[in-house]
């Protein structure tokens, strides 16, 4: 089978790329090397793959590109900070391309299945608390007299007892909070009503893994925590450094859109994410303990508006399609955060072996 991936020079693409070359699919992906995301032709490309350097918008697709069977679409720019500087260009580039794409996509009488890259940023702060005595609630917003105690966890506006975040389902209402969120909920809604072939939306929550750029002044915070401690620095934390994120391995993501490429049966959205809450100073423990360094991080305390306390999504309908659990950060950081990574490595090694180990 012919498969299509858009942005197959990016982070993850590239990892979904590896996989569907050594699992025997022809690729073709489409990429327009955007400058900001890649100053450099990166050193990864396969010569086994049909890229093709364009842009979304103004693609002319040939006609050896009509017989494709699957299209993971993975094409987008990201990042809240970018798209807070340049919104048309985010909004152009991701609506416009998707818009394209679909067209595109209509008249692919060879067409199994679309696989489009979704975001946890579609959920904003849409999350649901539960408190110990109160039962739950949709309001997780904080008071400025708690934070300026240093109490940054959420409370109960009843009992003010801390509430637990509860793992958001696919089921949320999508309520994006910035224009990079509002970019991709729109990525999402292109495909409704597409008919000729199954449409599944993988929802990633932050995403990590070998090529993620830890460079990158505008990256995740997960990048940035990765890159402080490689390069020798002290990571530096909001608040008490104790906000909890989702972190999901790039494997994980490789090996959903390689169990759907396959045919197995799959609702037609999925939060790809690993469930498992972990706080930020915890992540500088696995992430030096990866690189094999000391870390100690700098607690600036302090407070953001605007920024979220936690964030966790629900992976049962991920682990329905991988058959186990998605791996957790302390097990992926070891995988994603080796002395070697971000250089080159034949046959992208650790992705694939994580794979074969988890077939
Ligand atoms: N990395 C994360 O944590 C994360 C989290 C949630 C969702 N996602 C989504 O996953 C997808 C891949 O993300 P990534 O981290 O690999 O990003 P990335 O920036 O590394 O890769 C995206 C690729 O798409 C290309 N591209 C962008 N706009 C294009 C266009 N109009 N036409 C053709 N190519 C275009 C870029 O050149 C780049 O190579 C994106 O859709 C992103 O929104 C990523
Ligand atoms: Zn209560």
């Amino acid at each position: 089978m012919k498969v299509l991936v858009t942005g197959g020079a990016g982070f993850i693409g590239s990892h979904v790329v590896d996989a569907c070359a050594h699992e025997g699919y022809e690729v073709v992906c489409v990429d327009s090397l955007d400058p900001a995301v890649h100053p450099k032709a990166p050193d990864y490309l396969r010569g086994d793959v049909d890229y093709r350097f364009e842009d979304l918008r103004s693609w002319q697709p040939s006609a050896d590109v009509e017989n494709v069977g699957a299209i993971v679409h993975l094409a987008a720019l990201g990042g809240v900070t970018r798209a807070s500087r340049e919104p048309a260009n985010v909004i152009d580039a991701n609506c416009r391309g998707t818009a394209r794409l679909v067209e595109y996509a209509s008249r692919l009488p060879e067409l199994k299945h679309v696989i489009v890259a979704g975001s946890f940023s579609v959920y904003g702060s849409n999350y649901e608390y539960a408190c110990p005595e109160c039962g739950v609630t949709r309001d997780a917003s904080r008071q400025e007299s708690d934070l300026a105690s240093n109490r940054y966890e959420v409370y109960c506006r009843n009992c003010n007892k801390e509430a637990r975040i509860l793992p958001i389902t696919e089921s949320a209402p999508p309520s994006p909070l910035e224009t990079y969120g509002a970019s991709k909920y729109m990525q999402e809604l292109c495909f409704r009503g597409f008919s000729r072939a199954p449409v599944t939306v993988l929802r990633f929550s932050s995403v990590y893994g070998d090529r993620l750029r830890l460079d990158d002044g505008e990256a995740t915070i997960i990048a940035r925590l990765a890159g402080w401690i490689r390069a020798g620095e002290q990571p530096l934390l909001f608040e008490d450094g104790r906000q909890i994120r989702d972190w999901v391995y790039v494997g994980d993501i490789v090996a959903a859109v390689l169990s759907i490429l396959k045919g197995k049966p799959v609702p037609a959205v999925v939060n790809v994410c690993s469930g498992v809450p972990t706080r930020l100073t915890e992540a500088c423990e696995s992430i030096a303990s990866a690189y094999g360094v000391s870390c100690v991080p700098k607690i600036l305390g302090g407070y953001r508006t605007g920024d979220m306390r936690h964030c966790l999504g629900d992976p049962a309908a991920l682990k329905r399609l991988l058959e186990r659990d998605p791996v957790s950060f302390k097990d992926g950081a070891a995988l994603a955060f080796r002395p070697d990574s971000g250089r080159f490595l034949e046959g992208n090694k650790p992705c694939a072996e994580f794979l074969s180990h988890t077939a």
